[in-house]
C-alpha cells in the first residue's frame, strides 16, 4: 500500500501563524504537526509516501524529512498549485499509487488511541473497496458524515450536511483499493470547483464497497484548525507524554519499533537532536 499526506491549503483560520509557514509544520506541543499523520502511515506499515504541499513549502518539508531514508522509508514530494479539493491529491498522486492500493491522510489530522495500529493492519491489509474511519462528534455538521448498516457498510454519506443523519464524522484518513485511480479520472469538480473526497467515497458506497470503521470512545481525533484547537491538541499530547513518559508520534521510535531501522541508526538520529528532550528520549530507547 502507498501513502499520501495532503499538506497544502493556506491555513487561513490560523493567520497570522500560517502567513509564512505551512500549517502542517506548526508545532503540536513538541513536534511539527506533520509527524502525527506521518506516524499513522508508518504504523500502518506503509513505507512509500508522497507528501503534497503548496509550491512554496516543499523546501521546508524536505528540510525536515528529506527523502525518508534515515527513517527506513521513502518520502517524495509533489505540489498542489491551489487547493482544488482533497480528492485532487489522488489525481496528483496517481503515478505514485501506480497499481497499488493507497491510504490518503490529511496533514492536519491527529489520531491517537489504544489498538490503533492493530486496527490499521486489520482494515488496510488486502483492502477491497474503500475503508473510512468514523468518529462520534457533537457537531457533525462541520464534517463529512456517514451512516452505516449493521455490517459497517456505508449507506449514506454527505459533506457538511445541515441536518446530519448520524453523529459519525468521517475523519481525514481514507484508504482505497486501486480502483480509485480510474474513479478519480472520472470525477468532475463540484459547484465549489473542487474534486470532493466525499464524491469518491460515494462512488464506492454506490458499489456497496465502502466501510466505516468506528474509532469509538476513548480514542482521540483532534482538531488543529484554530488557535484554540491547536493549543488543546498540544495540551492533550503534553498531558499523556508527561504522565506516561512516552512520546506520541515520535517517528524515529516508530521506525525502530516497526523494524524499518536498526537500533544503531535510531540512536544516531537521537544523537543529532541531543540538545532536546525529544532527542534524548530517542537515544534512551535505542541505548
Ligand atoms: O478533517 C476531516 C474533514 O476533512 C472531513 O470530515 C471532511 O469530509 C473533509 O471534507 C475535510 O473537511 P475540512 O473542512 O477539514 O476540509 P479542508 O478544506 O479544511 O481541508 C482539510 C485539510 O486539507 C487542510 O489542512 C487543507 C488541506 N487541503 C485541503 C484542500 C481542499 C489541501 O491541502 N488541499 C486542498 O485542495
Amino acid at each position: 500500500m502507498k501513502g499520501i499526506i495532503l499538506a497544502g491549503g493556506s491555513g487561513t483560520r490560523l493567520h497570522p501563524i500560517t502567513h509564512a509557514v505551512s500549517k502542517q509544520l506548526v508545532p503540536v506541543y513538541d513536534k511539527p504537526m506533520i509527524y502525527y499523520p506521518l506516524s499513522v502511515l508508518m504504523l500502518a506499515g506503509i513505507r512509500d509516501i508522497l507528501i503534497i504541499t503548496s509550491p512554496g513549502d516543499v523546501k521546508n518539508f524536505s528540510a525536515l524529512l528529506g527523502d525518508g531514508e534515515s527513517l527506513g522509508i521513502s518520502i517524495s514530494y509533489a505540489t498542489q498549485e491551489k487547493p482544488r479539493g482533497i480528492a485532487d491529491a489522488l489525481a496528483i498522486g496517481s503515478e505514485h499509487i501506480g497499481g497499488d492500493s493507497v491510504a490518503l491522510i490529511l496533514g492536519d489530522n491527529i489520531f491517537h488511541g489504544p489498538g490503533f495500529s492493530w486496527s490499521l493492519k486489520q482494515n488496510l491489509d488486502s483492502i477491497d473497496g474503500c475503508v473510512l474511519f468514523g468518529y462520534p462528534v457533537h457537531d457533525p455538521e462541520r464534517y463529512g458524515v456517514g451512516e452505516v448498516d449493521s455490517h459497517g457498510r456505508i449507506v449514506s454519506i454527505e459533506e457538511k450536511p445541515e441536518k446530519p443523519r448520524s453523529n459519525r464524522a468521517i475523519t481525514g484518513l481514507y484508504a482505497y483499493d486501486n480502483d480509485v485511480v480510474s474513479m478519480v479520472e472520472e470525477l468532475r469538480p463540484s459547484s465549489r470547483g473542487e474534486l470532493e473526497i466525499t464524491d469518491v467515497n460515494r462512488m464506492y458506497m454506490e458499489r456497496g464497497k465502502a466501510r466505516l470503521v468506528d474509532l469509538g470512545r476513548g480514542f482521540a481525533w483532534l482538531d488543529t484548525g484554530t488557535p484554540e484547537a491547536l493549543i488543546e491538541a498540544g495540551q492533550y499530547v503534553r498531558a499523556l507524554e508527561v504522565r506516561q513518559g512516552v512520546r506520541i508520534a515520535c517517528i524515529e521510535e516508530i521506525a525502530f519499533r516497526m523494524g524499518f531501522i536498526d537500533q544503531e541508526s535510531c540512536y544516531r538520529m537521537g544523537l543529532r537532536l541531543n540538545k532536546s528532550e525529544y532527542g534524548r528520549y530517542i537515544m534512551e530507547l535505542a541505548g
